[in-house]
């Protein structure tokens, strides 16, 4: 474990200080954040939420009467999309945190971050998942190489014309590449963003089979980091929000560094537990983007 835990400072230090994929620069500090108000709006369980440090961290909670949402005012269409998120610790079982992309549409396109609770003691998953055009069931699940309901991690989601990247701090741990040359559907409606905290109990954890403890009752969420790197539209497609002048858009986020790729493969090697792409009960034919090299 202790020299797993340095392996992963080693290559933070690589990965952040190589620049590329480093969005430090790129994403305003703490300090500089603006209140949730700007750019968010509480959607549901208002009476479940609280403002701290003046609007700059939220805090959703959950129990046996509601959980609580907020979704960004504007819609998007591309953009790195990211928040600093503390999950609920305890007994978590059944217990999902959402952070996620999602057209507002009945074909609709969607990149989530589910993070589903656990047993006290035992590891969250993270699982992500990407709709096209209104077809999901592209699950993969990885386990957390840190207590993420210890301190706040920054999770990010990359949309650009080129590639979905799902990022735990600077770790990438999901690409999908746009193959719409090989066929393959990609995300291209403009999607606001959406955070909620929610009974999950008939599938999160265990397939369903453990249920919420709801002695550990309320189950706490917070959220700092309320800038928006987005192109945010007014109509529904991605449209001009492909243009190159937009940083996330520009050639050093084209494709993974070679230290990113690098911890890519730790990733899938060493944290996957679940990727659709193997799951040949489910899919006898697996999906396309499946047999094509999709780092
Ligand atoms: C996906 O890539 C194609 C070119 O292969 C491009 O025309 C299209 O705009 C891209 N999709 C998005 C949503 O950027």
């Amino acid at each position: 474990m202790a020299s797993s835990t340095l392996w992963w400072s080693l290559l933070l230090l690589v990965v952040v200080c190589n620049g590329g994929g480093a969005f430090g620069k790129r994403i305003l500090a703490d300090d500089q954040q603006p209140g949730f108000d700007q750019n968010y709006v509480i959607t549901w369980g208002g009476n479940h939420v609280s403002f701290l440090d003046q609007g700059r961290e939220i805090q959703l909670s959950m129990d046996n009467s509601s959980g609580a949402g907020f979704s960004s005012k504007l819609v998007y269409g591309s953009g790195l999309f990211h928040l600093k998120i503390k999950l609920p610790n305890k007994d978590s079982a059944g217990v999902v945190t959402a952070f996620y992309l999602s057209s507002n549409s009945n074909n609709h396109d969607e990149l989530d971050f589910e993070f589903l609770g656990n047993v006290e003691g035992m590891p969250i998953s993270l699982q992500t998942n990407i709709f096209t055009n209104g077809q999901g069931n592209r699950e993969q699940r990885i386990v957390l190489w840190f207590d993420p309901t210890a301190d706040f991690h920054d999770y990010k989601i990359l949309w650009n014309p080129y590639h979905v990247v799902f990022y735990v701090d600077e770790i990438p741990i999901r690409v999908f590449n746009n193959l719409t040359s090989n066929g393959v559907e990609y995300p291209s409606q403009a999607m606001n963003i959406i955070v909620s905290l929610w009974n999950g109990e008939s599938w999160a954890t265990n397939g369903g089979r453990t249920k919420i403890n709801w002695a550990d009752a309320p189950f706490t969420a917070q959220f700092q980091g309320f800038d928006v790197d987005g192109c945010a539209q007014g109509g529904s497609g991605a449209g001009s929000c492909a243009s190159p002048g937009l940083w996330w858009n520009a050639g050093e986020y084209k494709e993974l560094t070679p230290s990113q790729a690098a911890a890519y493969e730790r990733v899938k090697n060493d944290y996957l537990t679940y990727d659709y792409c193997r799951d040949k009960a489910r899919f006898p034919v697996l999906p396309p983007e499946c047999s094509i090299k999709n780092t």
